[in-house]
């Protein structure tokens, strides 16, 4: 039990770095008390209680299964890799698809000592496009997702589309491009970058040397995002970006380039 609350471990052996899980849950009780309300907090709890103790009762309400993006957005659900449409020689790689939580990532975002408006803002492994349609909320220059497969890609273009229906685009353009990360091309701008865990240590190591390209000679500082920080040790070896803070129990990491605290 004290190792529990005191030590770092993983929910999902394998899936997920481990973290102090005891921080993250008191973190995240927080964030939905800010952004979900009193009731959506108090359900919420009770929920995970219930399912503590194997009751079936309120299940619905756990903050898992309430997603707080609206019906008209199609992003839940698990798909595990072996389910998706990927290029063979990138299938290894490749992680399952998975959302992020919004509260969690709105969270992070808010922390990074930026003014917005300067930064693009990018996902590499967008799967439907949910850190997407977060990300449309705030006043980025631009919103891009690069993703893989066919299949996801095309559910995102889809959500775009509906976004922009529901006028819920408040930063600049939002794009679903279909491509292996390593492959994208990105402007000489400073960046937001955001990795929900997407892939392995090839690919990542891929993208920070194209990173390095365009990123270097760039003054303003840019940040990457990292959830479930499963291969951070490439990232602190490759040494483009240094890391700046932990979150959420160190379930997040968040790294900057250049002399940025
Ligand atoms: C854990 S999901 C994250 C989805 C989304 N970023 C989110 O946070 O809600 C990881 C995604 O990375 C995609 N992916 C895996 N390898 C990739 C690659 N080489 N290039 C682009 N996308 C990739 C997968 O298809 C999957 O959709």
């Amino acid at each position: 039990m004290l190792k529990f609350v005191f030590g770092k471990t993983a929910r999902y052996p394998g899936y997920e770095v481990e973290h102090y899980q005891v921080r993250r849950k008191i973190r995240s009780v927080s964030l939905n008390l800010k952004y979900g309300g009193f009731s959506h907090t108090t359900l919420g709890v009770l929920a995970q209680i219930c399912h503590k103790l194997k009751l079936s009762l309120l299940q619905d309400y756990r903050f898992y299964n309430r997603m707080s993006v609206p019906d008209w957005l199609d992003v839940g659900g698990i798909h595990e890799q072996s389910e998706l449409d990927l290029p063979e020689k990138a299938r290894g790689s490749a992680t399952r698809y998975e959302a992020t939580e919004e509260y969690e990532f709105r969270y992070v975002l808010e922390r990074l000592p930026i003014a917005i408006e300067d930064y693009k803002f990018i996902d590499y492994g967008s799967g439907k496009g949910v850190v997407l349609s977060f990300a449309a909320d705030y006043p980025f220059r631009r919103v891009t997702g690069v993703e893989l497969s066919p299949m996801l890609h095309q559910v995102a273009e889809k959500n775009i589309e509906e976004m922009h229906r529901h006028q819920k685009v408040n930063s600049g353009p939002v794009y679903s491009t279909l491509r292996d990360a390593t492959e994208y091309e990105m402007p000489e701008r400073p960046h937001v970058i955001y990795l929900f865990n997407p892939f392995g240590p090839d690919i990542l190591e891929g993208v920070l040397d194209r990173l390095s390209r365009h990123l270097s000679d760039v003054d303003q500082p840019s940040y990457l995002l990292y959830n479930n920080p499963i291969h951070h040790q490439v990232i602190e070896n490759h040494g483009l970006f240094h890391k700046t803070a932990s979150r959420m129990g160190g379930k997040w990491f968040v790294y900057a380039t250049g002399n940025e605290q």
